[in-house]
């Protein structure tokens, strides 16, 4: 007998879900190292993971001027060749200014860093964040992070003080938001989005949710939007960001706002809780003037994709000063954000721009794969729009379509019998059908009595989207 067993470990997380790396996830490796062996039995002969936003695990490429530097950071000695790295191996001129500027601020990038993270990266964030909105940003309030995840942990791990401590979480949302409540013991406040809405918020929705919870004795806190969206992929129009900061400022709710997709935008523009919460705050300070807007980025997504380097940030606008002591001390538990992912948070920040050495190939690059990923998301939206009993909304932004799929009475029987819902029984039967891995919509939540599934359009070719339409009309004509 071990001294641990599933009984007496913490039962939060065992309680915790997690879709997005559940069964369906775990099946597909499965598959794909059977793939590797050579077995011929499986009805395919790839595994597509569709289930998750990984850019570079699928086709997306790293952008040249990002890996050029890194590697001169991991490996400095390599600057004592100048002459190699630029006749020889292409490197340009600013690749090297930026390694020697970087190595100069960090010192190595085997070093710990200061908690928050390194102080010039941090101004270069905050002159990004001027640049982007308009209005001038304090490195202060700025702390580098493992990733997005990492930051929402640190924050959640503020906010939640008891078990009766609530977050207003979207519906359908990111797992990590409710399976960190779950972990930390706190009540996760469901507010459901509006598919007929283009999956936008609904301050209906959002005040029932909240004016609920309240009445249930739920001290709400705060509140989460994740735009772009994902599973939505919505891309809020600035009245949705405006009407959460009107309601976060009427219940003095803080704002989390996950802009991880901000430059995954398809249709529309981003509108940044930032500058909007700004723009309000001009336009009457007494109403706008203190409310907390926690907003985070990350290096994982968008044409960066380094989504295996862990790089992120979080920016704090009207937080009480005391409590950003304790966020320090929170994040000095860790002691820092890995250094190289901080790197590449600065270089996302502060790109090549036009006229500089790197800038032709950078902007051929990052173009190269904005424009793949919305010919992909519309290749597979019409798709989507050919198959019998699937609805989809068009693709706006983020890495991933949400389509609807009414599945027969039939097959929600047999679901039953296999004791899963049919949403899951779906996607199970894709998956073993094509080896196309996608999340069923319970994983992420939906309103009851509807069904969806989520997928990414990061994979390659149109071999898979191809075998997803052919399995749905099978699956279709079999529980008819
Ligand atoms: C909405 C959202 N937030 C946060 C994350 C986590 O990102 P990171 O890799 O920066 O931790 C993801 C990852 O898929 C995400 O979709």
């Amino acid at each position: 007998m071990t001294r641990l067993n599933i009984n007496n470990i913490n039962p939060h997380v065992v309680e915790a879900k997690y879709a997005v790396r559940g069964e369906l996830a775990v099946k597909s490796e499965e598959y794909r190292a059977k793939l590797r062996r050579g077995d011929k039995d499986l009805p395919f002969s790839q595994v597509v993971s569709a289930n998750i936003g990984n850019p570079q695990q699928l086709d997306q490429k790293p952008i040249t001027f990002f890996r050029q530097v890194l590697s001169l950071l991991e490996n400095p000695k390599l600057l004592e060749h100048e002459d190699v790295l630029l006749n020889s191996l292409g490197y340009k001129p600013d690749v090297l200014e930026r390694a020697k500027k970087l190595l100069h601020d960090v010192g190595s990038v085997g070093a710990y860093s200061a908690s928050a993270g390194v102080p010039a990266i941090k101004e270069s964030i905050a002159k990004f964040l001027e640049a982007r909105d308009g209005f001038p940003a304090d490195p202060a309030h700025i702390y580098l992070s493992a990733g997005a995840s990492s930051a929402v942990n640190t924050l959640l791990h503020i906010i939640c003080a008891a078990p009766n401590s609530g977050v207003l979480v979207p519906i359908p949302q990111y797992p990590l938001y409710t399976a960190s409540l779950s972990v930390l013991n706190a009540t996760c406040v469901p507010y459901y989005l509006n598919e007929h809405e283009h999956w936008g918020t609904s301050h209906d929705a959002i005040k029932e949710a909240y004016t609920a919870a309240k009445a249930n004795g739920t001290d709400v806190r705060a509140i989460v939007i994740i735009n772009p969206g994902n599973p939505t992929g919505a891309s809020l129009p600035e009245e949705d960001v405006k009407s959460v900061l009107e309601f976060a400022a009427e219940e003095k709710l803080v704002v989390l706002a996950d802009e991880v997709y901000q430059t995954n935008v398809f249709i529309g523009t981003f509108h940044s809780f930032r500058q909007t919460l700004h723009k309000l705050q001009q336009e009457d300070p007494e109403k706008y003037g203190d409310v907390e807007l926690a907003s985070m980025h990350s290096v994982s997504k968008g044409m960066v994709g380094e989504c295996g380097h862990r790089g992120g940030y979080f920016d704090l606008v009207g937080f009480d000063k005391e409590v950003e002591e304790q966020i320090y001390k929170f994040v000095s538990i860790t002691l820092c954000a890995p250094v190289i992912g901080q790197c590449l948070v600065e270089m996302m920040v502060n790109p090549p721009k036009p006229g500089d050495p790197s800038w032709e190939l950078y902007n051929e690059e990052y173009s190269g794969i904005f424009n793949r990923l919305r010919e992909r998301a519309n290749a597979l939206y019409e798709t989507f729009l050919g198959m019998d009993g699937v609805e989809c909304g068009k693709p706006q932004g983020s890495m991933y379509l949400f389509p609807t799929v009414h599945v027969p009475p039939k097959a929600a029987e047999e679901a039953k019998r296999e004791g899963r819902t049919p949403d899951e029984f779906y996607c199970m039967r894709m998956l073993e059908a094509t080896g196309v891995c996608v999340v069923p919509g319970s994983g992420f939540g939906q309103k009851e009595g509807t069904l969806h599934f989520r997928t990414t359009f990061l994979a390659p070719g149109t071999e898979w989207v191809g075998a997803i339409r052919k399995f749905h009309n099978e699956f279709m004509e079999k529980y008819r």
